[in-house]
């Protein structure tokens, strides 16, 4: 299939895009496009064959329900059943933005949306190129993240087309997303609210407007439990290379560990910030992939520096963890995946693997 491509400018000049790209959804194609997350791959929400194209597309397994999104706050009183108090809450004080509330479900959105499940999943994206595209289109937007299943989340249209290219009827190029993370996704059906994915919308500050919130326990890392978004289970993120994630105060060896898997004839890709850069061995086998100085820059950068990854090949990697409040729990949770939960931590001055698995012989010394 071809593949048409816009530049948008956010000038007058967009809307002949907007236009065709609109036309296109409702003739059930599937578009990509720009979000203040990551981009998303649109088809109708309420056209099952539609919504298959994009499940076709990603290669995404069908238990994995969509979020939908509009782009004018009253236009989820046709998706749902109703709103209960912590989700009105909720839509006054955080849409338009990073978030998607899981609400009870209207007839109206096939199963194939919503994965047969009795909710669905509703975002109103702050990005004015999102909300002109959703508007052009004229229907609710079933969108997931645009990249193939398994695969970091596309954060600009290039790392779209490197996916898609041939897959979809379009892609709009918005420039990069701003949060670089998914949104925050709450269940507002749960007695308390309960965060079943970090993103840019915190922990603290939906306590600050609902009170009592709580994180879904499979996010930190216990495997008893079954989380509560379908997608949370998959792997994800996760580049071609083995990724050891450092925890706590394994931080500070990460110089030390990137000369011992040089000493071993390794090639070593690290993911840090701009400070443990300058401490690392001045090296060509040390392939960085390093975020801006603060925790905000990290996450914008995040997907892009985990997929550059595929394109340096180091022989292993090394990721710089951080602290988990604010911004850094949704960072966390998508280091973790994609180190395939393998995770360094110094225990009573011993280098560990967690969950008492070896450690991979470089290490060792
Ligand atoms: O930022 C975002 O949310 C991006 C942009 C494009 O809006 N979209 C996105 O969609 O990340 P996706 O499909 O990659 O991730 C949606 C997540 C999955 O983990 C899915 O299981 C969960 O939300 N989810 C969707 N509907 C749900 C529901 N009714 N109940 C529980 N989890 C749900
Ligand atoms: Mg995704």
């Amino acid at each position: 299939m071809e593949t048409k491509y816009w530049k948008l400018t956010g000038g007058p000049e967009d809307a002949a895009a907007y236009a065709e790209a609109g036309a296109l959804v409702r003739a059930g194609q599937v578009v990509a496009f720009p979000t203040e997350t990551v981009y998303g791959l649109g088809a109708n929400a309420l056209n099952s064959q539609a919504v298959a194209k994009i499940f076709a597309a990603k290669g995404r397994p069908q238990d994995n329900p969509l979020i939908v999104h509009i782009a004018r706050k009253e236009d989820i009183a046709a998706l749902t059943t109703g709103l209960n108090a912590n989700a009105r809450k909720i839509m006054e004080h955080f849409m338009p933005g990073p978030l998607t509330i899981i609400v009870p479900k209207a007839e109206i959105i096939p199963d194939v949306t919503s994965a047969g499940l009795d909710t669905v999943g509703v975002r109103f994206p702050i990005n004015k190129y999102a909300q002109d595209f959703i508007l052009a289109c004229g229907c609710p937007i079933a969108a997931p993240s645009a990249n193939i299943s398994g695969r970091p989340s596309p954060t600009n249209a290039q790392d779209v087309l490197e996916d898609m290219q041939g897959k979809v009827a379009g892609v709009l190029d918005g420039g990069s997303c701003g949060v670089g993370l998914e949104s925050t996704v709450v269940d507002t059906t749960s007695p308390v609210p309960t965060i079943c994915r970090p993103g840019g919308v915190t922990y603290e500050m939906l306590t600050e407007v609902l009170g009592a919130v709580e994180i879904d326990p499979a996010l930190l890392g216990d495997k008893d439990f079954k989380p509560i978004a379908p997608g949370m289970k998959y792997r994800h993120y996760a580049p071609k290379e083995p990724v050891y994630l450092l925890e706590g105060e394994a931080i500070e060896l990460l110089p030390m560990l990137v000369s011992r898997a040089l000493s071993a004839g390794l090639t070593v890709g690290v993911l840090c910030d701009s400070g443990m850069r300058e401490r690392l061995p001045k090296d060509e086998r040390v392939l960085l992939s390093c975020g801006g100085a603060s925790r905000q820059a990290l996450a914008a950068d995040l997907f892009y520096l985990l997929r550059d990854f595929d394109r340096t090949k180091p022989d292993v990697i090394l990721a710089q963890g951080v602290s988990e409040d604010g911004i850094g729990l949704a960072i966390m949770n998508r280091l973790r995946k994609a180190a395939g939960y393998q995770i360094i931590t110094l225990e009573n001055g011993v280098l560990t693997l967690k969950g008492d698995k070896q450690l991979p012989a470089f290490m060792i010394q």
